[in-house]
């Protein structure tokens, strides 16, 4: 109606001006087709943050399939892809985590998942029997597997792969692979790459007309992709952006359950097992307060002292990748092996800093190595103490 009414006055110059402006944006609206990519990469069996600090508190699949869900209207038409390193190392805790990760995936209805390195380096049959399980949509160069998928939605036809040789004409081309950034020049073609190297893009880059992005390590992020497609299935245009996963992201709870699953399944890998040597080479706090009760007094105020208190809260207190750092010599013969074997052994204690004194208890004059900057930075590393600093710490474990 409004139309038409303007069709007779046409004749005035400036009322068509005006018409062409109004309606531009709604033919142009006409030919576009907004696209959401959004993408994982090498995220390395990550499943969710150790809280250690709050700086190494973002991430997890939990909340990322909490954020997905919670923003799916929003976010629609999107596809969610992960571009391969998803697993860490082919080991009994490993494999668990591989399975827990392909469960979150299947939960979370990705759209493609790819194999890379890391996923090769898994025993033959191991993750082709999951994947069948748990139906996850992989693609790899894997004969074993699909090279590519075909995904039609709001009138785009986008081909996903793993392959470098299955470009296809006429389509919307997106390449998942674990090439660096610098190993990309002889890629042609594709419109979207999405790595899995584990190099941190902040923006996407354009190599040889593609746009290339990068997943964020140990999925810390999820990548957002926006693309505007043309009427010929081409992007015209794109945006990015993070959306951090930080402690505000409400968690699925059907993901959490499989956490939940995967906690308890690792605490089995050592249950009711008996540690490899019945004794243990390590003294405990109980045998050096005979001697030092006021250091056992001013320890006892420091935070070592409730190291397993930590994982116990986040019901990780089975588990070996943060036992090494909450407990004294764990993963050394004669160290914390569980908490129902060696009860003495549980938290930072006294012979983390001081050495093994078992010596020294027969004989107080046998000295105890000297504690250094390097003795605390076994356990207070970058990642999981990024604050950390010498002089200040030491201040706040002085005992005397
Ligand atoms: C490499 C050593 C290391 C590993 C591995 C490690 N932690 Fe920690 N954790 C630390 C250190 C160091 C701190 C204290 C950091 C600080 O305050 O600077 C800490 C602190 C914590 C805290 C206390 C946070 C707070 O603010 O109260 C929790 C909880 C925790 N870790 C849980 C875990 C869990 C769960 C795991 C395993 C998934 C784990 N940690 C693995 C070294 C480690
Ligand atoms: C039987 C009593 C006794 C017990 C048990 C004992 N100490 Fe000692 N310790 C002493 C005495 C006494 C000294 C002072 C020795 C000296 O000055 O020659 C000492 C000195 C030390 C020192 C400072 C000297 C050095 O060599 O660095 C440290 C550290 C220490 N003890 C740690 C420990 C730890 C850790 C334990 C538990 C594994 C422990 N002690 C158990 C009696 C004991
Ligand atoms: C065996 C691993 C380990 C070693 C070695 C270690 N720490 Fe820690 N440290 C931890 C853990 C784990 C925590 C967190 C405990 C918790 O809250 O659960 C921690 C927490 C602390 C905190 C509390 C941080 C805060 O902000 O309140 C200080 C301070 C600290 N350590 C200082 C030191 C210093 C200094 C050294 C070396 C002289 C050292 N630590 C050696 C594991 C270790
Ligand atoms: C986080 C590391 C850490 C822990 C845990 C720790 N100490 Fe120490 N301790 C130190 C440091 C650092 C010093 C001071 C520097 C030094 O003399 O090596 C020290 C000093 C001492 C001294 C005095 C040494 C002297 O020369 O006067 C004794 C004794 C001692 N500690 C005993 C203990 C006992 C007992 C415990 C357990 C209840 C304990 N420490 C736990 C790091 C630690």
């Amino acid at each position: 109606m409004i139309v038409r009414t303007y069709k007779y006055t046409c004749h005035a110059v400036r009322i068509c001006i005006y018409l062409l402006m109004v309606l531009s944006p709604v033919i142009a609206s006409g030919e576009e087709n907004e696209l959401n990519i959004l993408y994982t990469g090498s995220v390395s069996g990550e499943l969710e943050p150790c809280g250690c600090t709050r700086k190494s508190e973002s991430g997890g699949v939990a909340r990322r399939a909490g954020y997905i869900d919670g923003h799916a209207n929003e976010l629609s038409p999107f596809v969610l892809v992960d571009a391969g390193n998803f697993t860490d190392k082919d080991t009994p805790q490993g494999r668990l985590k591989a399975e827990a990760m392909l469960n979150a995936f299947s939960l979370m209805q990705y759209d493609a998942v790819a194999f890379m390195n890391n996923e090769k380096g898994f025993s033959p049959g191991f993750l082709e029997s999951l994947v069948k399980k748990l139906s996850v949509p992989v693609v790899a160069e894997d004969p074993l597997f699909r090279r590519s998928l075909s995904i039609r939605g709001k009138g785009i036809d986008i081909n996903i792969t793993a392959d470098e040789r299955d470009y296809q004409e006429g389509r919307l081309n997106i390449l998942l692979t674990d090439r660096p950034l610098s190993g990309l020049s002889s890629l042609k073609g594709w419109d979207v790459i999405i790595l899995s190297s584990g190099e941190i893009l902040d923006k996407p880059v354009k190599i040889n007309g593609s746009v290339v992005v990068s997943g964020y390590p140990e999925g810390k992020k999820l990548g957002i992709l926006t693309l505007q497609i043309n009427n010929k299935g081409k992007v015209s245009d794109f945006e990015h952006r993070w959306q951090t996963l930080d402690k505000d992201i409400m968690e699925d709870k059907d993901v959490r359950r499989v956490l939940k699953e995967y906690d308890m399944m690792v605490a089995g890998l050592s249950d009711n097992k008996k540690p490899p040597s019945g004794k243990t080479t390590y003294a405990g706090v109980s045998e050096c307060g005979k001697c030092h009760q006021p250091f056992v007094e001013t320890w006892q105020r420091t935070r070592h002292a409730n190291a397993f208190l930590s994982l116990k809260q986040r019901g990780k207190s089975s588990d070996p990748e943060c036992l090494k750092c909450h407990t004294v010599g764990f993963g050394e013969e004669g160290g914390f092996y569980s908490i129902a074997t060696t009860p003495e052994l549980a938290d930072v204690q006294c012979e983390v800093c001081h050495g093994q004194g078992r010596d020294h208890l027969s004989d107080y004059s046998t000295p105890l190595p000297p504690v250094t900057e390097a003795t605390c930075r076994k356990c207070h590393t970058k990642s999981n103490s990024p604050d950390f600093n010498y002089p200040v710490y030491l201040e706040k474990i002085k005992h005397e």
